[in-house]
């Protein structure tokens, strides 16, 4: 069955990015130029992916704005013979069908993907993170559908090898390899302290799920950081149905920090050919100024 749908929770406040964050959506930040959700929408749109569906809280409109066709701005580029910035922008305002649900009180991301549960209308769909860039030439969860619908539909948890001192970071999964990237799943932990983590194969939140999830998620107690945890229901779907988990292809960016943000901006910045030959220029300039060896 193809997947035709993806949730992407952006209700958390983005308190690692304040002040900033204090009157703009963290999403809206840019790298470079591009909010940084335009990378997580546009890796699910080259999936195939039709429909979006934001899990939002107040202050969170300028991401459906994003995504949104802006008349006004449109005649304006138009008016003044903008026409790549008129392509750009209508390009991004017919990416793909937007949709939000509220999420009123932010009780853990199981709760946010439980929100989506009516839009979902009982179809396998995808959940992607908003603070996390995989960058790929095929995507990441382009990746996790093809494993699931080579696999019977099976739900499939995206996952990469982490430091063992990482672990307490991520949902962590455990399971039997079944080939050098696939894993048969018979479990899940949220954030376990390195010693106690069963492998160091961690999510960095891409999932194809199945909406037997959704009943899961209703009953699940609160978890880890007295949330109620995705990764908890999905540890109880490992006893009921088929869950992979699978090593994706492609590098991860952690943009829910400023390191990461820091990186990926430094990154982007290299690989594009409009920026590159200065920005080395002033990386350079910049090592020297301030007396760094490298
Ligand atoms: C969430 C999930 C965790 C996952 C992580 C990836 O945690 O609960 O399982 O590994 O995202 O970024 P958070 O980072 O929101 O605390």
């Amino acid at each position: 069955m193809k997947i035709k749908k993806a949730i992407i929770p952006i209700a958390g406040k983005g308190t690692r990015f304040l002040p900033a964050t204090k009157e703009i959506a963290k999403e809206i930040i840019p790298i470079i130029n591009v909010p940084m959700i335009h990378y997580v929408v546009q890796e699910a749109v080259e999936a195939g992916i039709e429909q979006i569906i934001f899990v939002t809280s107040s202050g969170k409109f300028s991401v459906e704005d994003y995504f949104d066709r802006n008349q006004e701005l449109e005649a304006f580029l138009e008016r003044n013979n903008k026409t790549k910035d008129l392509e750009l922008v209508r390009q991004i305002g017919m990416m793909v069908n937007v949709t939000a649900v509220r999420q009123k009180e932010q009780l853990g991301l199981g709760h946010a993907v439980l929100m989506a549960k009516n839009m979902v209308e009982g179809e396998p769909f995808a959940v992607l993170l908003g603070d996390d860039i995989v960058v790929n030439p095929v995507p990441a969860i382009k990746q996790l559908m093809n494993v699931s619908l080579a696999n019977e539909c099976a739900n499939v948890i995206g996952v990469m090898e982490v430091p063992k001192e990482d672990t307490a970071k991520y949902g962590i999964v455990k399971g039997d390899m079944i080939d050098d990237r696939t894993l048969r799943m018979n479990g899940m932990v949220e954030k376990p302290k390195p010693e106690e983590a069963p492998t160091n194969l961690a999510t960095p939140g891409r999932y194809i799920l199945t909406p037997d999830i959704f009943e899961i998620l209703e009953k699940i107690p609160r978890g880890a950081g007295n949330e109620y945890q995705l990764t908890d229901a999905i540890n109880i779907l490992c006893q009921r149905k088929n869950v992979l988990a699978y090593k994706f292809f492609g590098e991860r960016f952690d943009t829910g920090n400023i390191h990461g943000y820091l990186d990926a901006t430094i990154d982007f910045a290299l690989k594009d050919p409009l920026f590159r030959e200065k920005f080395i220029q002033s990386l350079q300039y910049r090592i020297k100024k301030y007396g760094i060896n490298l």
